[in-house]
């Protein structure tokens, strides 16, 4: 919705809904879609400007269908941390018990595999253990992600989710005052950081798995397709395939989550960099892969249309990466649009506005 809002009343986050321009030609003060700034206030009392309008915060309904609830991702983070403390304990890892968890996501996510691409990925985020909600995050996504390329071949896609649910195991044996240091790590502390993919190789070799799409999903998951990654440096197709998955899967979470040092980035932005990353973090089969399951807009993204209407991101169709389905609020009425059946109407950009209900 647009309304009209005094300059003088006017709050740093605003976004404004017009293009004002100047007298001179090319004098453009301030887009539409523009966040306001202390300096655009300022800009637009210099001009006499007292009235401008701007997109009134919405609050929309989002209740999409999630893939998994809060309550059934806690829940595989408590097993998960569970697994971890026994293997911590016993020096090797319930490989049966991971299976368990691993059956479970994976169920749900063959279940739900179809036209729409995976509805919304709500993500464990209030929970302090880092390392365990990580790695089931990394899990769900490395086996949507498999899903894409092999359907629902259960027997394939669930060695992504081990590969997930385990990649990161070989960080019980790094110090915690590393692990949790808050400040820039000294070169001495990144290459004990850089074990961790062996440690857990090590370890669940050790635990009695056998697979080898499992143990190269852990041992290469840091390896970049330009070579520059860890712990061997392999270039390109010298990863093997299982690693390349966990890379994007892995980077993916990291940036979307909140962390004590950084601020959760919007998964829209993390799209952005994966794809920028394509050739040199990332194969770019991968990335057409995650393209493929997430769409260019995720679930949430709050977006302009070329209606001058704010929107929100609620689904994407398969097929159909950059033309979302989107919510718009019309005579107070929320209105699903499905913008791959709509050739008038399309995203003319995104915007970081915080919702009423964010
Ligand atoms: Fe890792």
């Amino acid at each position: 919705m647009i309304r009209w809002k005094q300059v003088s009343a006017l709050k740093d986050g605003d976004i404004c809904s017009e293009t004002i321009m100047g007298s001179a030609k090319d004098d453009i003060i301030i887009k539409n879609g523009d966040k306001i700034t202390h300096k655009s206030i300022q800009k637009l009392h210099q001009r006499g400007i007292d009235w401008i309008s701007v997109y009134e915060e919405e609050s929309f309904d989002t209740a999409v269908n999630d893939l998994f609830s809060e309550e059934k991702l806690e829940k595989f983070s408590t097993e998960l941390s569970k697994v971890c403390e026994e293997t911590l304990r016993d020096g090797r890892i319930n490989v049966e018990k991971t299976q368990q968890i691993s059956d479970e996501i994976n169920q749900e996510i063959i279940e739900e595999y179809g036209e729409y691409v995976v509805p919304s990925l709500v993500k464990l985020k209030k929970m302090d253990d880092y390392t365990f909600t990580h790695q089931v995050n990394v899990a769900i996504i490395s086996t949507i992600l498999a899903t894409e390329k092999y359907g629902k071949k259960k027997e394939i896609i669930e060695k992504f989710t081990m590969g997930g649910l385990l990649h990161d195991m070989g960080k019980l044996w790094i110090p915690e005052e590393i692990l949790k240091s808050n400040n820039r790590l000294k070169d001495a502390e990144f290459d004990i950081i850089k074990k961790h993919p062996e440690y857990g190789f090590k370890i669940a070799e050790l635990s009695g798995v056998q697979d080898t799409a499992i143990l190269n999903a852990i041992r290469y998951h840091h390896e970049r397709w330009d070579g520059k990654g860890y712990l061997q440096g392999l270039k390109e197709h010298d990863i093997p395939l299982e690693g390349r998955f966990l890379m994007v899967a892995d980077v993916f979470d990291a940036l979307t989550t909140k962390r004590p040092y950084k601020v959760e980035w919007e998964p829209y932005e993390a799209v952005s960099f994966i794809v920028k990353q394509s050739k040199k973090m990332f194969d770019p089969e991968i990335v057409r892969l995650f393209l493929l399951s997430f769409g260019l807009y995720p679930v949430n993204t709050k977006v302009i249309l070329n209606t001058d209407e704010l929107a929100i991101v609620v689904g994407n169709r398969r097929g159909s990466m950059t033309r979302p389905i989107v919510k718009v609020i019309r005579d107070d009425q929320q209105i699903e649009i499905d913008l791959s059946q709509e050739d008038k109407i399309s995203i003319k950009k995104v915007v970081k506005i915080r919702m009423l209900k964010d």
